[in-house]
């Protein structure tokens, strides 16, 4: 199958050379997003399990419709992580209003389930409404989807590429489309529709749509961010899928780290206090001076809280570096721990980072 964008892309590179700066507790991310990211209309969003996606995802929605923009937030794997996020009691199975933003903006959410996509899949191309709907009585698609596993993953991206390109009156009805997508470990066998394909009919209206799949998945429309923890194993296997999304000649958006922890030790200090060398009898006189009470064994317990907290904070720089390594063209922005958790003020912090960041 020929791909509008074979290797060695015809188009000139993504990325501005990424400027990280690091004003205030959190490494900065002013500007980090190129104008080219800007154009993406599909942004994928991967990372190992638990690192955040669907967090990211929705914050990236909200971000982008900060400008004015019509985005479809969309999960496919139903594991409820945006409606929590959302704080709705379940994410809609057709496309729904979730929240507003500046200037007219809006975000949709959209849980993809793989039946629904079918029965749509075969209303559009066969006009089997009913009979679709006999089909899954009888349970015909869980067999078909069992038997070509790649048909599951076509379907959706299939479903993908027709919200991504919908338009009315030549307008696109999304500005952007966001997808909190499978983690890293399947993000690569997910878009890899090329290979899918083998797995099924080679002819047909399911070959036709996949070869337009693989040809958006491969335009500058499309980009796969990756979260990442400043911590060696999910920084590891952003590695793996950078390395694995680059193979497929699929397009590493920015590289997201979450939960970072706030710069609250000047550098310096960071490596003497993490082996413990503090000069104890000046931090208690400073106590003394700033009116702190403290007994000893309080002040202990404050040591030792903050030799963990330099260690964390070693061992995230450590982590930053080698994220550097994976892709250096890429941008690399940073979103703090936030103390409480993720509410929903929570996101829009997150994506007031975001939108800062340029996205
Ligand atoms: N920046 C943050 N600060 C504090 N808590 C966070 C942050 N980002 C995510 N979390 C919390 O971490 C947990 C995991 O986040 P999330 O559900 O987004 O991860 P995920 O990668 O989508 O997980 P899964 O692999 O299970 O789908 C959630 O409880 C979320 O609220
Ligand atoms: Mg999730």
């Amino acid at each position: 199958m020929r791909s509008a964008y074979p290797a060695g892309r015809p188009y000139t590179p993504l990325y501005a050379a990424p400027v990280v700066s690091s004003d205030g507790p959190y490494a900065g991310s002013e500007q980090l997003w190129s104008a080219a990211l800007q154009r993406a209309r599909l942004h994928f969003v991967s990372g190992k399990g638990g690192t955040g996606k669907s967090t990211v995802a929705s914050a990236l929605a909200l971000a982008i419709a900060s400008s004015g923009k019509r985005v479809l937030l969309v999960e496919v794997e139903g594991r409820a992580g945006i409606a929590a996020t959302f704080e709705i009691p379940d994410l809609p199975t057709s496309e729904t209003k979730i929240a507003t933003a500046e200037a007219g903006g809006a975000v949709y959410a959209l849980s993809m389930d793989v039946e629904t996509t079918f029965l749509d899949y075969l209303k559009t191309n066969y006009g089997m409404g009913f009979a679709g709907y006999a089909l899954r009585r009888i349970g015909a698609i869980d067999f078909a989807t069992t038997l070509a596993p790649g048909l599951k993953d076509i379907l959706i991206t299939g479903k993908l590429m027709e919200c991504t390109q919908r338009r009315i009156d030549g307008a696109y009805v999304y500005d952007a489309v966001v997808v909190d997508a499978p983690p890293t470990g399947r993000i690569g066998k997910f878009l890899d529709v090329t290979r899918a394909m083998h797995d099924i009919a080679k002819a047909g209206p399911v070959s036709g749509q996949a070869e337009r799949v693989v040809n958006l998945l491969h335009s500058p429309d499309t980009v796969v961010h990756l979260v990442t923890l400043l911590e060696s194993l999910p920084v590891q296997e952003s590695a793996e899928a950078a390395a694995e999304l680059r193979e497929l000649d699929l397009e590493v958006g920015a590289l997201i780290v979450n939960r970072a922890l706030p710069r609250y030790l000047p550098d310096d200090l960071v490596g003497p206090v993490a082996d413990g060398r503090i000069d104890a009898a000046a931090v208690r006189e400073q106590f003394t001076a700033a009116g702190l009470q403290v007994d000893d064994d309080g002040f202990a317990g404050l040591l030792t809280e903050t030799i963990d907290y330099a260690r964390t904070l070693g061992g995230q720089e450590q982590a930053r570096t080698d994220l550097d390594r994976i892709a250096p063209d890429r941008p690399v922005l940073e979103l703090p721990l936030l103390p409480d958790g993720v509410d929903l003020s929570g996101i829009y912090e997150l994506a007031d980072i975001l939108t800062k960041a340029g996205a």
